[in-house]
């Protein structure tokens, strides 16, 4: 059983160990998502030796930077071949647009299908009291929802956001919105919750307007991460 909605946090600490993980779930995941440790430690090769490998590679660098220079990484990173590229939203409209026409174009240069460009709103170790902090006044849920409008004002593909905000982000944005999900915990995701505060099943989580879930530590600490993924696969097959 495998399920395309299905991406698995390559969250270790090296190249061989995250390649041994994409074998050890081969052909169950949807796609690999690499984070800032595992590319600051081994680069973009990793990235290419996964697409050459024909796996869809997330990359997960959370680009956010003046607008020309977060175009010039996006088109970095379409040169490794990687499927879905993320920055923060709170780079702003002209930032996102950059990132956009640099996707659009380089992949057109290579002759690739363009990534899928999506940001992260507001993280999810932040609360209201950090907003306020930072200047911004309004709610959490309100701040998350007009960055995500935003996004998408922007021409981006989707957004990263947690299983609490899924529903509204979809109401808000509309169907064919990208929303990337982690904190998936519990029903086929046994793991205990680890540092994760906002927690929801994988069915759940689809149900709520999820289009792809990410799943680390469910899977890379179980005893049999071959059969956590393939038991996550099928409670996602079955919740469609
Ligand atoms: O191990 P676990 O399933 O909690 O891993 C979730 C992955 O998703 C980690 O790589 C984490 O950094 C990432 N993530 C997250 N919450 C966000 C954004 C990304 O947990 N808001």
């Amino acid at each position: 059983m495998s399920d395309k909605r299905l991406l698995v946090a390559l969250d270790v600490d090296s190249g061989a160990r995250a390649l041994e993980l994409v074998s050890t779930v081969k052909g169950i995941a949807g796609g690999f998502k690499i984070g800032t440790r595992l590319f600051t430690l081994e680069g973009p090769s990793l990235v290419r030796e996964l697409v050459s490998r024909g796996e869809r590679v997330f990359l997960d660098l959370k680009f956010h930077d003046i607008p020309n220079t977060v175009a010039q990484a996006v088109e970095s990173a379409v040169h490794t071949g990687a499927w879905m590229i993320n920055v923060h939203a709170s780079g702003g409209i002209p930032m996102m647009e950059g990132a956009v026409k640099a996707g659009r174009s380089t992949a057109q240069r290579l002759g690739q299908a363009p990534p899928l460009l999506i940001a992260v709103t507001v993280l999810t170790s932040m609360n209201d009291e950090v907003l306020r902090d930072i200047g911004v006044q309004r709610p959490m849920l309100d701040q998350v929802v007009a960055l995500a409008r935003m996004t998408q004002d922007a021409g981006m593909d989707g957004v990263v956001a947690s299983p609490q905000e899924t529903a509204a982000i979809r109401h808000a944005c509309g169907g064919s919105f990208l929303i990337v999900t982690p904190g998936i915990r519990g029903a086929s995701a046994q793991a205990k919750a680890d540092d994760q505060t906002r927690t929801t099943g994988p069915a759940e989580a689809i149900r709520a307007g999820a289009s792809y879930i990410v799943v680390g530590r469910p899977i890379i600490a179980a005893a049999d991460p071959r059969g956590a993924a393939a038991a996550i696969a099928e409670e996602l097959a079955r919740a469609s």
